[in-house]
């Protein structure tokens, strides 16, 4: 039996130098196969004696089993060392941080709009909000600046469909026109609430003081490092039957402190012309550290609102007096992060904006 005992040896190692499923399928074949050596064995017992076909037949089928084992041990060792690969190579390491994605920020210009809103929130102004598509009279007319008025050449804006020659709708310039939009409403309210049988045009009857404050969008066709064509104003408005052009020094020198969280900061009011306000001056601040450190950026105009404005309002000028403000938030962004170009707030460049964060 010893061909027999050869046969196993040979297929075990024959087996066991198969590297891959593939070379183990032809091994087998070799051995166990329809030409294969076990089988021409068998095939040789047809001229034994009976019971020369017993004991080789068994002897045969010992062999076979062997074989087999064998055949399947191998099987089960490559396919774990197939698996092991596999794994190996899709091994995921848990201990590494996860990929994260950004988690975003706001833009620069909305927190310096926030904090605006929140100091003069503190001071007991409210905010309104206006339409960034104006007609003529509120962006114009109604603040004292008729058509033909050489201040509008400043304004120079983009014209929109909608109006009419006279009656043009256009971006606002600024948003000096939310002082009449919100004043007028503000009147109506208290002329009603105050029952008085009132039918003069003027109101000079009892009324809260108007105190707002209206950031958002403005156009103007400009576009150098403190002019963007779009850009943002922030308007602010104090009438009453008292109110000082101290109080404008005051409130607004306040604001700025808190705003850049120095006592010291310097402002100038300079003294200026707006056809809606008598006096008028520009705020300028100085910035106070980096490359343009003592450097003065100019960060609104404002002053006492003119009496045809108060009218405008629909309110009594006699009685009636206030100061206002458009003040320009970019710029404060500026002078708060040492920012030497305004355009830059409106590229998107997120690598710019990151930094805010
Ligand atoms: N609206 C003016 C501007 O944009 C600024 C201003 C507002 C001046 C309120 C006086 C009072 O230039």
């Amino acid at each position: 039996m010893t061909d027999l005992n050869d046969i196993v040896d040979q297929a075990k190692a024959a087996f066991s130098h198969a590297a891959t499923p593939a070379d183990l399928e032809n091994a087998k074949a070799l051995y166990l196969g329809k030409a294969g050596r076990l089988t021409e064995l068998m095939k040789g017992m047809a001229a034994l004696s009976v019971d020369d076909k017993k004991s080789r037949g068994a002897a045969i089928n010992l062999a076979k089993q062997a074989i087999e084992s064998a055949l399947n041990d191998r099987r089960k060792a490559l396919a774990n060392a197939e698996l092991k690969l596999q794994l190996q190579a899709e091994a995921l390491d848990v201990t590494l941080p996860g990929r994260q994605r950004g988690a975003g920020g706001l833009h620069p210009v909305t927190l310096t709009l926030e904090r605006i809103e929140s100091i003069f929130g503190s001071m007991g102004f409210e905010v309104a909000q206006g339409p960034e598509i104006e007609t003529d009279w509120f962006n114009f007319t109604a603040l004292n600046t008729p058509q033909d008025h050489p201040a509008r050449s400043m304004h120079d804006t983009f014209y929109v469909e909608g109006g009419t020659e006279s009656a043009p709708h256009l971006l606002r310039t600024h948003t000096s026109p939310m002082q009449i939009r919100y004043a007028v409403q503000h009147v109506k309210k208290y002329r009603q609430a105050s029952g008085v049988d009132d039918t003069s045009p003027l109101f000079s009857g009892d009324m809260p003081e108007i105190r707002v404050i209206a950031p958002g969008r403005t156009y103007r066709v400009d576009s150098d490092a403190t002019h963007s064509p779009m850009f943002h104003q922030c308007e602010g408005l104090w009438v009453g039957e008292n109110v000082s052009f101290k109080d404008l020094k005051f409130v607004f020198t306040d604001f700025c402190r808190t705003f850049f969280e120095s006592d010291d900061l310097v402002l100038r009011f300079r003294p200026s012309f707006f056809p809606f306000t008598e006096p008028s001056a520009e705020i300028d601040i100085q910035f106070q550290q980096g490359p343009l450190a003592g450097r003065w950026l100019e960060v609104a105009g404002s002053g006492r609102v003119h009496p045809n404005v108060i009218r405008n309002m629909g309110l009594d000028p006699e009685k009636f007096i206030g100061f206002a403000f458009g003040m320009g938030p970019d710029r404060l962004t500026m002078l708060r992060y040492d920012v030497n170009d305004l355009r830059l707030f409106f590229d998107g460049d997120i690598r710019f904006l990151s930094q805010f964060q």
